[in-house]
């Protein structure tokens, strides 16, 4: 407990799924935690109350990550609301697939835009703030799929593999201002993207799994504490798999 005691975090897409998990491990250890979604629906009310109810400051923003402005905008009002921004979870995420032949453009922009300019809209953002600070952690959230490639996923696999080479080169580029970057690689998680699969697929993909089951959102979750806290001071241009050993 108390890993991130004094920091603020900026998770995106963090309503549901892996994002609300790491909003909440990060709570859980002391950080003040922002946190943006398409909406300031039920799902992201729920998260912000959940976040406060662990004794620390929370709140939601409402924003399209994939929109340049709206990030820069998002990090203006943190900074304002919350003073610093140490931490920043590159998290939000869609899956468009379909095979090669048939993907379209729309698709291809769509999933480019969300998973992976994205993460360039708000490290572009927090860098000045973080530079300013002389200090930070940034986090991409990426997938196995983007190290392994992965039939029917181009535009899916290729933004993530696209996130552990931005996080390589902000490591590079950043870590004489003190800035660390590392992307966290997720196998099969049981979140409300992967549950509305078939169970037959869900079976096929624990088959692959040598630990037999499909992660749970606090497995990843906990591995972003990891990497936010200064326990990983000198981690950084790293992937993380979190994928119960698949694709090692
Ligand atoms: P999810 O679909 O449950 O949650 C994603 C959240 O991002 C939702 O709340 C959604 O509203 C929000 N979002 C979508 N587009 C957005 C946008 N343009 N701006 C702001 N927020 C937006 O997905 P899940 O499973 O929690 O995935 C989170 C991240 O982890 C994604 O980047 C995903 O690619 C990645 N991941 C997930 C895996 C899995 O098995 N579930 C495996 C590997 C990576």
């Amino acid at each position: 407990m108390g890993l991130l005691k004094g920091k603020v975090a900026l998770v995106t897409g963090a309503a549901r799924g892996i994002g609300r998990a790491v909003a909440l491990e990060m709570a859980k250890e002391g950080a003040d935690v922002a946190f943006t979604d398409l909406a300031v629906d039920e799902n992201a009310k729920k998260t912000e109350a959940d976040i406060k109810a662990l004794g620390v400051r929370g709140k939601a923003y409402a924003s399209n990550a994939a929109s340049f402005e709206e990030a820069h905008k998002v990090v203006d009002e943190v900074v304002k609301d919350f003073g610093r921004v140490d931490i920043l979870v590159n998290n939000a995420g869609i899956t468009k697939d379909g095979l090669m032949m048939r993907m379209s453009e729309a698709q291809w922009d769509a999933v480019i835009g969300v998973n992976l300019k994205s993460a360039f809209n708000y490290i572009h953002a927090v860098t000045p703030v973080m530079v300013a600070q002389r200090g930070g952690s940034v986090i991409n959230m990426a997938s196995v799929v983007g190290v392994s490639g992965n039939a029917g996923q181009a535009n899916y696999s290729a933004s993530k593999a696209g996130m552990i080479g931005l996080a390589k080169s902000v490591a590079k580029e950043l870590g004489p201002r003190g800035i660390r970057a590392n992307a966290i690689a997720p196998g099969f998680i049981i979140t409300e993207m992967t549950e509305q699969l078939p169970d037959s697929v869900k079976e096929e993909w624990a088959k692959q799994i040598p630990m037999r089951r499909g992660g749970t959102p606090e497995d990843v979750a906990k591995a972003a504490v990891f990497l936010a806290s200064d326990l990983a001071s000198y981690v950084s241009g790293q992937t993380l798999h979190v994928c119960g050993a698949m694709n090692t």
